[in-house]
């Protein structure tokens, strides 16, 4: 059923929707990774952790959300249902239970990475597709490499 007549092609659509689909599975996941460490960490690192923590799930729900109105805006209907997510998100992932401060920044900066050279592929795809959509993933990937700057910083134990 096509509710929303797209302003694409019907090739570039098919390229557009994937990424934005994909990256929504992404974003959502991620949020929900954060939203678990923030709960869980445990150690001497706990505060500055738990509140950055916050801050990549605002991020990555603000972009959530961004992200599934322009799938919309398209006319591809946005999938965020958690079985889809449980079903697609490929992204490193959080273990149950309480996690140690060091193994969350090890946790944040390796799930950042795979989310960050995922959405450099996805930017590299929508350059003809959609440059309206490449753009908005540009800023996705800023913020999420601002995240991981700030996570990986976090991990220098000496100097050098
Ligand atoms: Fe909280």
């Amino acid at each position: 059923m096509t509710v929303v007549k797209s302003t694409l092609p019907e090739e570039a659509l098919g390229v557009t929707g994937t990424a934005l689909q994909d990256t929504l599975v992404d974003l959502l996941g991620l949020s929900l990774v954060g939203k678990q460490a923030h709960w869980n960490i445990v150690g001497p690192r706990f505060r500055s952790i738990h509140l950055q923590l916050d801050e990549v799930v605002a991020t990555a729900r603000a972009h959530s959300d961004t992200v599934a109105e322009r799938a919309s805006a398209l006319g591809v209907p946005p999938d965020g249902r958690p079985e889809t997510i449980a079903a697609t998100f490929a992204l490193p992932g959080t273990k149950d239970g309480w996690l140690r401060d060091t193994e969350v920044v090890e946790l944040m900066v390796s799930s950042l990475e795979a989310a960050i050279g995922r959405l450099r592929e996805r930017i590299e795809a929508t350059e003809k597709a959609d440059p309206v959509t490449q753009d908005l993933l540009i800023t996705i990937t800023a913020d999420l490499e601002k995240q991981r700057w700030m996570f990986q910083a976090e991990n220098h134990t000496s100097a050098g």
